[in-house]
Protein backbone atom coordinates (compact mmCIF):
# COMPACT_ATOMS: atom_id res chain seq x y z
CA UNK A 1 0.00 0.00 0.00
CA UNK A 2 3.32 2.50 0.10
CA UNK A 3 6.44 3.50 -2.32
CA UNK A 4 8.73 0.80 -2.11
CA UNK A 5 11.44 3.51 -3.79
CA UNK A 6 12.20 7.18 -3.83
CA UNK A 7 15.52 7.70 -5.81
CA UNK A 8 15.01 11.25 -7.39
CA UNK A 9 13.87 13.14 -4.64
CA UNK A 10 16.92 11.99 -2.18
CA UNK A 11 19.84 13.25 -4.52
CA UNK A 12 17.87 16.29 -4.76
CA UNK A 13 17.61 16.98 -1.24
CA UNK A 14 21.67 16.17 -0.85
CA UNK A 15 23.38 18.68 0.64
CA UNK A 16 25.86 21.07 -0.83
CA UNK A 17 28.85 19.58 1.70
CA UNK A 18 27.61 16.49 0.41
CA UNK A 19 27.55 17.47 -3.43
CA UNK A 20 31.16 18.71 -2.67
CA UNK A 21 32.40 15.46 -1.31
CA UNK A 22 30.72 13.39 -4.15
CA UNK A 23 32.21 15.47 -6.84
CA UNK A 24 35.97 15.60 -5.01
CA UNK A 25 35.77 11.83 -4.63
CA UNK A 26 34.42 11.33 -8.41
CA UNK A 27 37.88 13.82 -9.21
CA UNK A 28 39.96 11.71 -6.90
CA UNK A 29 40.60 14.59 -5.01
CA UNK A 30 39.39 12.69 -1.86
CA UNK A 31 41.17 9.70 -0.26
CA UNK A 32 39.49 9.12 2.91
CA UNK A 33 35.41 8.34 3.63
CA UNK A 34 36.03 4.72 3.23
CA UNK A 35 32.87 3.12 1.87
CA UNK A 36 32.23 0.79 4.79
CA UNK A 37 32.57 4.43 7.11
CA UNK A 38 29.88 3.57 9.44
CA UNK A 39 26.98 6.60 8.48
CA UNK A 40 25.31 8.16 11.58
CA UNK A 41 21.92 7.72 12.74
CA UNK A 42 19.48 10.40 13.52
CA UNK A 43 19.77 9.52 17.41
CA UNK A 44 23.76 10.78 17.25
CA UNK A 45 22.74 13.66 14.79
CA UNK A 46 20.32 15.09 17.41
CA UNK A 47 22.57 14.57 20.48
CA UNK A 48 25.31 16.33 18.38
CA UNK A 49 22.71 19.27 18.34
CA UNK A 50 22.70 20.39 22.10
CA UNK A 51 22.06 16.55 23.34
CA UNK A 52 18.37 16.55 21.99
CA UNK A 53 16.65 13.23 21.45
CA UNK A 54 14.97 12.23 18.19
CA UNK A 55 12.14 10.04 19.38
CA UNK A 56 9.49 7.48 17.58
CA UNK A 57 6.16 6.03 18.64
CA UNK A 58 6.27 2.47 18.98
CA UNK A 59 3.31 -0.59 19.22
CA UNK A 60 3.78 -3.33 20.65
CA UNK A 61 3.06 -5.68 17.82
CA UNK A 62 5.93 -4.79 15.66
CA UNK A 63 8.10 -4.11 18.13
CA UNK A 64 8.03 -8.14 19.10
CA UNK A 65 7.19 -9.78 15.54
CA UNK A 66 9.58 -7.45 13.05
CA UNK A 67 12.97 -7.55 13.14
CA UNK A 68 13.44 -4.96 10.67
CA UNK A 69 11.16 -2.06 12.82
CA UNK A 70 12.99 -3.68 16.05
CA UNK A 71 15.98 -3.13 14.41
CA UNK A 72 15.17 0.73 12.90
CA UNK A 73 13.60 1.74 16.15
CA UNK A 74 16.36 0.60 18.55
CA UNK A 75 19.49 2.21 15.60
CA UNK A 76 17.65 5.87 14.91
CA UNK A 77 16.38 6.68 17.86
CA UNK A 78 16.52 8.14 21.35
CA UNK A 79 13.61 8.45 22.58
CA UNK A 80 10.33 5.97 22.98
CA UNK A 81 6.81 7.27 23.26
CA UNK A 82 3.81 4.53 23.50
CA UNK A 83 1.52 5.05 20.52
CA UNK A 84 -1.40 3.44 22.64
CA UNK A 85 -0.30 1.26 25.29
CA UNK A 86 -0.19 3.83 28.44
CA UNK A 87 -3.49 4.99 27.83
CA UNK A 88 -5.93 4.64 29.85
CA UNK A 89 -8.48 2.02 28.06
CA UNK A 90 -5.19 -0.15 27.59
CA UNK A 91 -3.99 0.07 30.97
CA UNK A 92 -7.13 0.08 33.47
CA UNK A 93 -9.76 -1.72 30.47
CA UNK A 94 -12.12 -2.86 33.85
CA UNK A 95 -12.39 -0.91 36.84
CA UNK A 96 -9.28 -2.09 39.19
CA UNK A 97 -7.80 -4.49 36.42
CA UNK A 98 -4.32 -3.19 35.05
CA UNK A 99 -2.54 -4.74 31.71
CA UNK A 100 1.13 -4.00 32.08
CA UNK A 101 2.51 -6.14 30.15
CA UNK A 102 2.29 -4.47 26.59
CA UNK A 103 3.49 -1.29 27.91
CA UNK A 104 6.19 -2.70 30.27
CA UNK A 105 7.63 -4.53 26.58
CA UNK A 106 8.49 -0.99 25.64
CA UNK A 107 10.23 0.51 28.52
CA UNK A 108 12.11 -2.85 28.70
CA UNK A 109 13.27 -2.58 24.98
CA UNK A 110 13.80 1.36 25.83
CA UNK A 111 16.31 0.36 28.19
CA UNK A 112 18.39 -2.29 26.49
CA UNK A 113 19.26 0.23 23.71
CA UNK A 114 19.38 3.49 26.14
CA UNK A 115 16.45 5.36 24.92
CA UNK A 116 14.56 7.44 27.25
CA UNK A 117 10.92 7.24 27.70
CA UNK A 118 7.61 9.73 27.36
CA UNK A 119 4.88 8.71 28.95
CA UNK A 120 1.73 9.18 27.04
CA UNK A 121 -0.60 10.09 28.66
CA UNK A 122 -2.58 10.57 31.95
CA UNK A 123 -4.97 12.73 31.82
CA UNK A 124 -6.89 12.49 28.09
CA UNK A 125 -10.70 12.57 27.27
CA UNK A 126 -10.15 10.38 24.54
CA UNK A 127 -9.35 5.95 24.65
CA UNK A 128 -11.06 5.86 27.84
CA UNK A 129 -12.19 3.05 29.12
CA UNK A 130 -15.86 2.61 28.97
CA UNK A 131 -16.49 2.25 32.62
CA UNK A 132 -15.09 5.68 33.33
CA UNK A 133 -16.53 7.11 30.07
CA UNK A 134 -20.12 5.82 31.33
CA UNK A 135 -19.61 5.54 34.89
CA UNK A 136 -22.12 9.22 35.22
CA UNK A 137 -18.99 10.24 37.96
CA UNK A 138 -19.66 13.89 39.53
CA UNK A 139 -16.43 15.86 40.31
CA UNK A 140 -15.18 14.65 43.50
CA UNK A 141 -15.54 11.29 42.43
CA UNK A 142 -13.74 12.29 39.03
CA UNK A 143 -10.81 13.95 41.07
CA UNK A 144 -10.33 10.86 42.83
CA UNK A 145 -10.53 8.33 40.01
CA UNK A 146 -7.66 10.95 38.49
CA UNK A 147 -5.22 11.15 41.06
CA UNK A 148 -5.66 7.41 41.69
CA UNK A 149 -5.25 6.75 38.04
CA UNK A 150 -1.60 9.00 38.39
CA UNK A 151 -1.10 7.63 41.43
CA UNK A 152 -1.10 3.92 40.35
CA UNK A 153 0.21 4.26 37.07
CA UNK A 154 3.28 7.10 37.64
CA UNK A 155 4.15 5.27 40.35
CA UNK A 156 4.67 2.33 38.83
CA UNK A 157 6.75 3.61 36.28
CA UNK A 158 9.12 6.49 38.50
CA UNK A 159 12.23 6.56 37.42
CA UNK A 160 11.68 4.72 34.41
CA UNK A 161 10.42 8.15 32.60
CA UNK A 162 11.74 11.05 31.32
CA UNK A 163 8.37 12.86 31.06
CA UNK A 164 4.82 12.67 31.47
CA UNK A 165 2.48 14.23 29.33
CA UNK A 166 0.10 14.50 31.94
CA UNK A 167 -3.09 16.37 30.21
CA UNK A 168 -3.35 16.03 26.85
CA UNK A 169 -5.39 17.78 24.11
CA UNK A 170 -7.09 20.09 26.77
CA UNK A 171 -8.24 22.90 23.99
CA UNK A 172 -10.73 23.47 21.73
CA UNK A 173 -9.56 25.32 18.28
CA UNK A 174 -10.97 28.77 19.61
CA UNK A 175 -8.67 28.66 22.94
CA UNK A 176 -11.17 27.90 25.29
CA UNK A 177 -11.13 24.43 27.20
CA UNK A 178 -12.50 20.91 25.73
CA UNK A 179 -15.43 19.96 27.27
CA UNK A 180 -14.16 16.73 28.27
CA UNK A 181 -15.42 14.73 31.25
CA UNK A 182 -12.29 15.77 33.28
CA UNK A 183 -13.80 19.65 32.26
CA UNK A 184 -16.79 18.91 33.44
CA UNK A 185 -16.31 17.62 36.76
CA UNK A 186 -13.77 20.03 37.77
CA UNK A 187 -13.48 22.75 35.41
CA UNK A 188 -10.01 24.09 34.39
CA UNK A 189 -9.06 23.09 38.01
CA UNK A 190 -8.07 19.50 37.25
CA UNK A 191 -4.87 20.33 35.04
CA UNK A 192 -3.44 21.70 38.41
CA UNK A 193 -4.80 18.63 40.24
CA UNK A 194 -3.08 16.32 37.83
CA UNK A 195 0.17 18.03 37.75
CA UNK A 196 0.55 18.41 41.18
CA UNK A 197 -0.30 14.97 42.28
CA UNK A 198 2.19 13.92 39.05
CA UNK A 199 4.69 16.01 40.53
CA UNK A 200 4.04 14.07 43.81
CA UNK A 201 4.25 10.91 42.78
CA UNK A 202 6.94 10.95 40.41
CA UNK A 203 9.07 14.25 41.44
CA UNK A 204 11.80 13.61 38.85
CA UNK A 205 9.89 13.50 35.65
CA UNK A 206 9.53 16.38 33.47
CA UNK A 207 5.63 17.01 33.32
CA UNK A 208 4.28 18.59 30.15
CA UNK A 209 0.90 19.53 28.55
CA UNK A 210 0.71 18.34 25.26
CA UNK A 211 -1.61 19.24 22.29
CA UNK A 212 -2.61 19.43 18.28
CA UNK A 213 -2.78 22.30 16.38
CA UNK A 214 -0.51 24.45 18.31
CA UNK A 215 2.38 24.40 16.19
CA UNK A 216 1.99 28.26 15.16
CA UNK A 217 0.63 31.24 16.87
CA UNK A 218 -3.03 30.81 16.98
CA UNK A 219 -5.76 31.13 19.19
CA UNK A 220 -5.45 27.38 20.63
CA UNK A 221 -2.13 28.11 21.19
CA UNK A 222 -3.01 31.46 23.07
CA UNK A 223 -5.45 29.34 24.63
CA UNK A 224 -2.33 27.42 25.86
CA UNK A 225 0.19 29.58 26.36
CA UNK A 226 -2.25 31.95 29.08
CA UNK A 227 -3.16 28.70 30.86
CA UNK A 228 0.62 27.74 31.15
CA UNK A 229 1.00 31.50 32.38
CA UNK A 230 -1.21 30.78 35.21
CA UNK A 231 -0.12 27.46 36.15
CA UNK A 232 3.17 28.95 35.98
CA UNK A 233 1.82 31.94 38.43
CA UNK A 234 0.13 29.56 40.99
CA UNK A 235 3.77 27.45 41.51
CA UNK A 236 2.00 24.48 39.50
CA UNK A 237 4.64 22.04 38.55
CA UNK A 238 4.88 22.00 34.75
CA UNK A 239 8.08 21.67 33.10
CA UNK A 240 7.60 21.59 29.28
CA UNK A 241 4.86 22.07 26.70
CA UNK A 242 4.64 19.10 23.97
CA UNK A 243 3.85 20.14 20.18
CA UNK A 244 2.11 17.47 18.75
CA UNK A 245 2.56 18.28 15.26
CA UNK A 246 0.31 15.94 13.19
CA UNK A 247 0.56 18.32 10.12
CA UNK A 248 -0.13 18.29 6.26
CA UNK A 249 2.09 18.67 3.35
CA UNK A 250 2.80 21.75 2.26
CA UNK A 251 1.42 23.60 5.24
CA UNK A 252 4.11 23.78 8.32
CA UNK A 253 2.92 27.03 10.20
CA UNK A 254 5.55 30.23 9.81
CA UNK A 255 5.50 31.31 13.24
CA UNK A 256 6.32 27.60 14.35
CA UNK A 257 9.98 28.77 15.80
CA UNK A 258 8.00 32.02 17.51
CA UNK A 259 5.49 30.10 19.32
CA UNK A 260 8.14 27.64 20.53
CA UNK A 261 10.17 30.76 21.57
CA UNK A 262 7.44 32.20 23.62
CA UNK A 263 6.81 29.17 25.31
CA UNK A 264 10.55 28.78 25.72
CA UNK A 265 11.03 32.39 26.65
CA UNK A 266 8.28 31.45 29.85
CA UNK A 267 11.28 28.96 31.19
CA UNK A 268 9.67 25.58 29.72
CA UNK A 269 10.66 23.05 27.89
CA UNK A 270 9.36 22.63 24.26
CA UNK A 271 9.13 18.99 22.62
CA UNK A 272 7.67 17.78 19.22
CA UNK A 273 6.19 15.13 20.47
CA UNK A 274 4.29 13.50 17.51
CA UNK A 275 5.51 14.67 14.46
CA UNK A 276 3.77 13.47 11.24
CA UNK A 277 3.23 15.03 7.66
CA UNK A 278 0.43 13.49 5.92
CA UNK A 279 -0.33 14.01 2.46
CA UNK A 280 -3.25 13.23 -0.46
CA UNK A 281 -2.62 9.84 -1.44
CA UNK A 282 -1.76 8.87 -4.14
CA UNK A 283 2.07 10.09 -3.04
CA UNK A 284 3.69 11.24 -5.86
CA UNK A 285 7.06 12.58 -6.71
CA UNK A 286 6.23 16.37 -5.98
CA UNK A 287 4.76 15.88 -2.78
CA UNK A 288 7.11 14.01 -1.19
CA UNK A 289 9.46 16.92 -1.81
CA UNK A 290 7.58 18.84 -0.40
CA UNK A 291 7.16 16.81 2.60
CA UNK A 292 11.03 16.40 2.78
CA UNK A 293 10.87 20.85 2.89
CA UNK A 294 7.69 20.52 5.41
CA UNK A 295 10.43 17.81 7.80
CA UNK A 296 13.23 19.93 7.35
CA UNK A 297 11.20 23.13 8.24
CA UNK A 298 10.33 21.49 11.14
CA UNK A 299 14.25 20.08 12.18
CA UNK A 300 15.14 23.41 11.34
CA UNK A 301 12.55 25.81 13.84
CA UNK A 302 13.28 23.17 17.00
CA UNK A 303 16.99 23.41 16.21
CA UNK A 304 16.55 27.27 16.35
CA UNK A 305 15.34 27.46 19.94
CA UNK A 306 17.82 26.06 22.61
CA UNK A 307 14.79 25.01 24.71
CA UNK A 308 13.08 22.57 22.17
CA UNK A 309 14.86 19.36 23.34
CA UNK A 310 14.07 17.45 21.00
CA UNK A 311 11.55 15.43 18.28
CA UNK A 312 9.45 12.52 18.09
CA UNK A 313 7.72 11.52 14.70
CA UNK A 314 4.49 9.63 15.44
CA UNK A 315 5.54 6.16 14.18
CA UNK A 316 8.65 4.27 11.95
CA UNK A 317 7.10 3.68 8.80
CA UNK A 318 3.97 5.20 6.34
CA UNK A 319 2.83 1.50 6.60
CA UNK A 320 2.01 1.16 10.64
CA UNK A 321 0.93 5.03 10.74
CA UNK A 322 -2.09 6.03 12.36
CA UNK A 323 -2.98 8.39 9.75
CA UNK A 324 -4.53 6.34 6.87
CA UNK A 325 -7.46 5.01 9.51
CA UNK A 326 -7.97 8.19 10.66
CA UNK A 327 -7.60 10.89 7.79
CA UNK A 328 -9.20 9.18 4.79
CA UNK A 329 -7.54 9.38 1.19
CA UNK A 330 -4.56 10.93 3.23
CA UNK A 331 -1.20 8.80 4.41
CA UNK A 332 2.56 8.94 3.81
CA UNK A 333 3.05 10.56 6.56
CA UNK A 334 6.66 9.55 7.82
CA UNK A 335 10.01 8.88 7.12
CA UNK A 336 10.25 5.18 6.31
CA UNK A 337 7.54 3.43 3.46
CA UNK A 338 6.14 0.79 4.14
CA UNK A 339 8.75 -1.68 3.21
CA UNK A 340 11.18 0.39 4.93
CA UNK A 341 12.69 2.44 2.62
CA UNK A 342 14.03 5.86 3.75
CA UNK A 343 11.95 8.71 1.79
CA UNK A 344 13.01 12.00 1.24
CA UNK A 345 11.98 13.08 4.42
CA UNK A 346 14.52 10.93 6.31
CA UNK A 347 17.61 12.44 4.05
CA UNK A 348 15.96 16.00 4.60
CA UNK A 349 15.85 15.25 8.78
CA UNK A 350 19.88 13.76 8.33
CA UNK A 351 20.81 16.59 6.71
CA UNK A 352 18.88 19.19 8.80
CA UNK A 353 20.53 17.21 11.88
CA UNK A 354 23.70 18.12 10.03
CA UNK A 355 24.70 14.88 8.47
CA UNK A 356 27.41 15.17 5.82
CA UNK A 357 28.28 11.55 5.14
CA UNK A 358 26.41 9.97 2.69
CA UNK A 359 24.10 7.42 4.67
CA UNK A 360 22.86 5.35 2.27
CA UNK A 361 19.79 2.80 2.76
CA UNK A 362 18.69 1.44 6.22
CA UNK A 363 21.03 -1.08 7.33
CA UNK A 364 19.97 -4.60 6.14
CA UNK A 365 17.64 -3.00 3.30
CA UNK A 366 18.31 -3.92 0.12
CA UNK A 367 20.12 -0.63 -0.91
CA UNK A 368 19.24 0.67 -4.55
CA UNK A 369 23.27 1.46 -5.57
CA UNK A 370 25.40 -0.83 -7.31
CA UNK A 371 28.04 1.34 -6.67
CA UNK A 372 28.13 1.39 -3.41
CA UNK A 373 27.44 4.18 -0.75
CA UNK A 374 27.59 7.77 -2.44
CA UNK A 375 27.90 7.14 -5.85
CA UNK A 376 24.65 7.22 -7.59
CA UNK A 377 23.91 7.90 -11.42
CA UNK A 378 23.10 11.63 -12.24
CA UNK A 379 25.38 12.76 -9.40
CA UNK A 380 27.94 15.44 -9.83
CA UNK A 381 30.74 14.36 -11.16
CA UNK A 382 28.82 11.45 -12.84
CA UNK A 383 27.05 10.73 -15.97
CA UNK A 384 23.61 10.58 -15.21
CA UNK A 385 20.90 9.78 -17.26
CA UNK A 386 17.91 12.06 -18.55
CA UNK A 387 15.12 10.76 -17.09
CA UNK A 388 14.28 9.44 -13.28
CA UNK A 389 12.47 6.36 -12.07
CA UNK A 390 10.53 5.92 -9.33
CA UNK A 391 9.20 2.51 -7.96
CA UNK A 392 6.73 1.60 -5.84
CA UNK A 393 4.75 -1.47 -4.67
CA UNK A 394 1.49 -0.14 -3.82
CA UNK A 395 -0.09 -3.53 -2.97
CA UNK A 396 1.24 -6.98 -2.13
CA UNK A 397 -1.45 -9.83 -1.50
CA UNK A 398 1.33 -12.67 -1.33
CA UNK A 399 0.73 -14.38 -4.67
CA UNK A 400 0.02 -11.23 -6.52
CA UNK A 401 0.82 -7.36 -6.36
CA UNK A 402 0.78 -4.21 -7.89
CA UNK A 403 3.34 -1.54 -8.72
CA UNK A 404 3.06 1.93 -9.91
CA UNK A 405 6.13 3.56 -11.37
CA UNK A 406 6.73 7.49 -11.62
CA UNK A 407 9.21 8.26 -15.08
CA UNK A 408 10.23 11.58 -15.16
CA UNK A 409 12.31 13.63 -17.86
CA UNK A 410 15.10 15.23 -15.96
CA UNK A 411 17.18 16.15 -19.02
CA UNK A 412 16.63 18.94 -20.72
CA UNK A 413 15.01 18.39 -24.18
CA UNK A 414 11.81 16.76 -24.59
CA UNK A 415 11.71 12.83 -24.75
CA UNK A 416 9.49 11.68 -27.71
CA UNK A 417 7.81 7.87 -28.70
CA UNK A 418 9.67 6.49 -25.26
CA UNK A 419 10.24 3.11 -24.57
CA UNK A 420 10.60 2.25 -21.11
CA UNK A 421 12.46 -1.11 -20.18
CA UNK A 422 13.46 -2.97 -17.28
CA UNK A 423 14.07 -6.07 -15.42
CA UNK A 424 11.70 -7.68 -12.87
CA UNK A 425 11.82 -11.71 -12.36
CA UNK A 426 9.06 -13.81 -10.80
CA UNK A 427 6.19 -11.45 -12.22
CA UNK A 428 3.61 -12.47 -14.60
CA UNK A 429 2.09 -9.05 -15.42
CA UNK A 430 -1.74 -9.19 -16.42
CA UNK A 431 -2.27 -5.19 -17.14
CA UNK A 432 -0.54 -2.53 -17.35
CA UNK A 433 -1.60 0.82 -17.86
CA UNK A 434 -0.97 4.55 -19.17
CA UNK A 435 1.77 2.87 -21.32
CA UNK A 436 1.56 -0.50 -23.69
CA UNK A 437 3.20 -3.15 -21.51
CA UNK A 438 4.82 -6.29 -22.92
CA UNK A 439 6.92 -9.15 -20.97
CA UNK A 440 9.74 -11.35 -22.03
CA UNK A 441 10.42 -13.46 -19.89
CA UNK A 442 11.88 -10.66 -17.01
CA UNK A 443 12.75 -8.12 -19.36
CA UNK A 444 9.57 -5.64 -19.01
CA UNK A 445 9.21 -3.21 -22.02
CA UNK A 446 6.56 -0.63 -22.06
CA UNK A 447 5.81 1.99 -25.10
CA UNK A 448 4.09 5.58 -24.97
CA UNK A 449 0.51 5.49 -25.45
CA UNK A 450 -0.46 8.17 -28.53
CA UNK A 451 -1.92 10.05 -26.10
CA UNK A 452 1.23 11.00 -23.63
CA UNK A 453 3.79 10.03 -26.45
CA UNK A 454 5.97 12.94 -25.69
CA UNK A 455 7.60 13.87 -21.93
CA UNK A 456 8.64 17.23 -21.72
CA UNK A 457 11.97 18.39 -19.41
CA UNK A 458 10.28 17.75 -15.67
CA UNK A 459 7.64 16.04 -16.71
CA UNK A 460 6.42 12.55 -15.13
CA UNK A 461 4.23 9.99 -16.56
CA UNK A 462 2.51 7.42 -13.65
CA UNK A 463 2.44 4.13 -14.60
CA UNK A 464 0.86 0.90 -12.99
CA UNK A 465 0.46 -2.63 -13.57
CA UNK A 466 -0.84 -5.96 -11.90
CA UNK A 467 1.10 -9.17 -11.89
CA UNK A 468 0.84 -12.96 -10.81
CA UNK A 469 4.24 -13.49 -8.46
CA UNK A 470 5.62 -16.94 -9.06
CA UNK A 471 8.81 -16.18 -6.94
CA UNK A 472 9.88 -13.42 -4.41
CA UNK A 473 9.88 -10.56 -5.85
CA UNK A 474 12.52 -7.73 -6.09
CA UNK A 475 13.15 -3.94 -6.65
CA UNK A 476 14.04 -3.42 -10.15
CA UNK A 477 17.88 -1.84 -10.02
CA UNK A 478 17.84 -0.10 -13.66
CA UNK A 479 15.68 1.48 -15.99
CA UNK A 480 16.45 2.93 -19.51
CA UNK A 481 14.76 5.23 -21.91
CA UNK A 482 14.71 5.37 -25.00
CA UNK A 483 18.28 3.15 -24.01
CA UNK A 484 19.38 5.46 -21.85
CA UNK A 485 20.13 4.54 -18.31
CA UNK A 486 17.72 6.21 -15.70
CA UNK A 487 18.75 7.76 -12.30
C1 LIG B 1 -3.36 7.78 18.12
C2 LIG B 1 -2.71 6.47 17.77
O1 LIG B 1 -1.66 6.72 16.87
C3 LIG B 1 -3.72 5.54 17.14
O2 LIG B 1 -3.15 4.25 16.94
C4 LIG B 1 -4.95 5.43 18.03
O3 LIG B 1 -5.91 4.64 17.37
C5 LIG B 1 -5.52 6.78 18.33
O4 LIG B 1 -4.50 7.59 18.92
N1 LIG B 1 -2.83 12.61 19.53
C6 LIG B 1 -2.32 11.83 20.52
C7 LIG B 1 -2.03 10.41 20.26
O5 LIG B 1 -2.01 12.34 21.59
O6 LIG B 1 -2.20 9.62 21.39
C8 LIG B 1 -2.87 9.89 19.13
O7 LIG B 1 -2.44 8.56 18.85
C9 LIG B 1 -2.75 10.77 17.93
C10 LIG B 1 -3.24 12.15 18.23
Amino acid sequence: MTEARHRSPRRARRSLSLLLTSALAAAGLLVTASPAQAESTLRDLAAQNGGRHFGTALTYNPLNSDSQYRDIAAAQFSAVTHENEMKWEALEPQQGQYNWSQADSIINFAKANNQIVRGHTLVWHSQLPSWLNNGGYNGNQLRSIMENHIEVVAGRYRGDLYAWDVVNEAFNEDGTFRNSIWYQGMGRDYIAHAFRKAHEVDPNAKLYINDYNIEGINAKSNGLYNLVVDLLNEGVPIHGVGIQSHLIVGQVPSTFQQNMQRFADLGLDVAITELDIRMQMPADNNKLQQQARDYEAVVDACLAVNRCIGITVWGIDDERSWVPYTFPGEGAPLLYDGQYNRKPAWYAVYEALGGTDDPGEEPGNPGEEPGGPGEEPGEPGTPGGPCDVDYAVVNDWGNGMQGALTVTNTGSSPISNWTLQFTLANVNISNGWNGDWTQNGSQITVTAPAWNATLNPGQSTELGFVADKTGSVSTPTQFTLNGATCS
